[in-house]
């Protein structure tokens, strides 16, 4: 037997696996970090209403986007930690913090401790939006990979979701306690779900990739068993030889046209303005004074949230259409078209403004939800993972991470600035421009990658210069 043929044999029952509840099962627990990413990106903005530490400009600033600039921080520390010492210790490790952070959160004594806290929960998120997509791709069948990649998208929705339905029951149920405990409980629930996955996380496997790599032998041997995977001893070892061999962590050409087309694609992801609804939607919807905001400021942050939550709940269903179809249809059909659905509804929004038909706004915001959750989200977060060698899956991962987490902040910052300068008919029409840069750049450069095992996608970026990316696929056998 060729020794090119024991990497295979593993890579080959890896990618043809039927997928069990098991698989589901681990992927869940690792996009709990999502959820926990959707949550806690959000809640801080209904939280902040009722703290009592009276930050005011920039420090105010801060508070709003202290978890994205730590989970830049994250991604940095994701960068020098996961291709060294694995994916799964960093997922415990994340759960962790995110556990201590959140208790701490609701025990905050004073404004600075709260800062910190923030910044160190964001570092969690960030390290986990690295590594989690990253891990999930590693062990998914090729087939399947596209749906359970998304499945961390769907848990950043849902986080966001539940963070505006906790947001409003604890209001709801205790308004005269907002200032006092509401605020501490927003923040703190957030460890009931970072508690199971510090729980669950210990027995998911590691990376089967990842250990072919590092040459862990016994632990590659007992992780594949729980994959339902069969290789002995000798089989094991000739792999883990070969890939030993081949390693090479070299910026080559296929990494720099993958980091390329992934790092284009996530900030488009962000600048195209996806959080605008979402971190500014509830102010931008009251002042347009769709619904009758009561004079008391609990009920009214309750109106406030409740208004996004209608379009978190669309951001959760639509998502649903990319968990089921990015395996069938594919990334490029889908991407490409969500970009042209977000144009015309930016369009559209800017339009009905210009018009003076405010609900516009509202219209706008929902169908660009719905385009972006079908094709944009999660197919950065699944591309950020499925582009790189495994040498070097995770470093990169953690840049496209990184990109994504300043990219996010950047619009944190200048969205306020356009809304006091262009208004929000202006913004529609700058974030219109931004789908049409985005869906030109995408339609040159995307390659479709569904159903190519992982080292095919590689070298299928390795053999296609830039130029003939959008038609990759078509020289590759998956
Ligand atoms: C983005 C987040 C955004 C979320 C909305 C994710 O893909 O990274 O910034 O809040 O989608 O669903």
């Amino acid at each position: 037997m060729s020794s090119q043929s024991a990497v295979q044999q593993i890579l080959d029952q890896i990618d043809t696996r039927k997928i069990t509840r098991f698989y589901w099962i681990i992927t869940v627990l690792a996009a709990i970090g999502g959820f926990l990413f959707g949550y806690d990106t959000e809640v801080i903005g209904i939280a902040s209403v009722f703290v009592p530490y009276h930050f005011t400009g920039f420090v105010y600033g801060y508070e709003i986007a202290s978890a994205s600039l730590g989970a830049a921080l994250g991604a940095v520390i994701a960068y020098f930690y996961t291709d060294k010492y694995g994916r799964k210790s960093l997922l415990i490790a994340d759960a962790a913090i995110y556990t201590g952070a959140a208790i701490l959160s609701a025990l905050t004594v004073n404004g600075l401790m709260l800062l910190v806290l923030r910044t160190v929960i964001g570092m969690a998120i960030g390290a986990d939006s690295a590594v989690a997509t990253a891990y999930i791709t590693e062990y998914a069948p090729k087939d399947k990979r596209g749906s359970l990649a998304i499945m961390q998208q769907w848990m950043i929705t849902i986080g966001i979701l539940g963070s505006y339905m906790v947001g409003i029951a604890v209001l709801f149920i205790a308004p005269s306690a907002a200032y006092v405990l509401g605020w501490r409980v927003i923040l703190g629930l957030a460890a009931i779900p970072a508690v199971i996955g510090l729980a669950f996380r210990f027995l998911m496997p590691e990376s089967p990739r990842w250990l072919l790599l590092s040459g862990k032998v016994d632990k590659l041997k007992a992780d594949l068993r729980k994959f339902q995977l069969i290789a002995d001893d000798s089989l094991i070892q000739r792999a883990i030889k070969e890939v030993r061999a081949e390693a090479s962590a070299k910026l080559d050409s296929a990494t720099k046209r993958a980091l390329l087309v992934v790092g284009l694609w996530i900030v488009f992801q962000q600048i195209t303005g996806i959080n605008v609804p979402f971190y500014y939607g509830p102010t931008i919807l009251l002042r347009f004074h769709l619904f009758n905001s009561p004079s008391n400021p609990v009920f009214n942050e309750i109106d406030a949230v409740l208004a996004a939550s209608i379009l978190a709940a669309i951001n959760v269903a639509a998502t649903y259409i990319a968990f089921k179809y990015i395996d069938r249809v594919g990334r490029r059909k889908l991407g490409l078209s969500a970009y042209a659905g977000m144009l015309l509804f930016d369009l559209l929004g800017g339009v009905l403004l210009l018009r003076g038909v405010l609900v516009g706004a509202l219209i706008a915001f929902a169908g660009f939800i719905i385009f972006f959750a079908y094709g944009v989200g999660g197919t950065g977060w699944l591309i950020q993972a499925e582009y790189f060698r495994t040498t070097i899956r995770g470093r990169m991962a953690a840049i496209i991470a990184l990109i994504d987490w300043l990219a996010n902040f950047a619009i944190i910052e200048v969205f306020p600035v356009m809304l006091s300068t262009i208004g929000l008919t202006g913004s529609m029409f700058v974030f219109t421009a931004l789908d049409a840069v985005a869906l030109g750049l995408m339609y040159i450069l995307l390659p479709e990658t569904k159903g190519l095992p992982l080292e095919k996608v590689v070298e299928m970026f390795g053999q296609t210069p830039t130029s003939r990316l959008r038609k990759a696929r078509e020289g590759v056998v998956s």
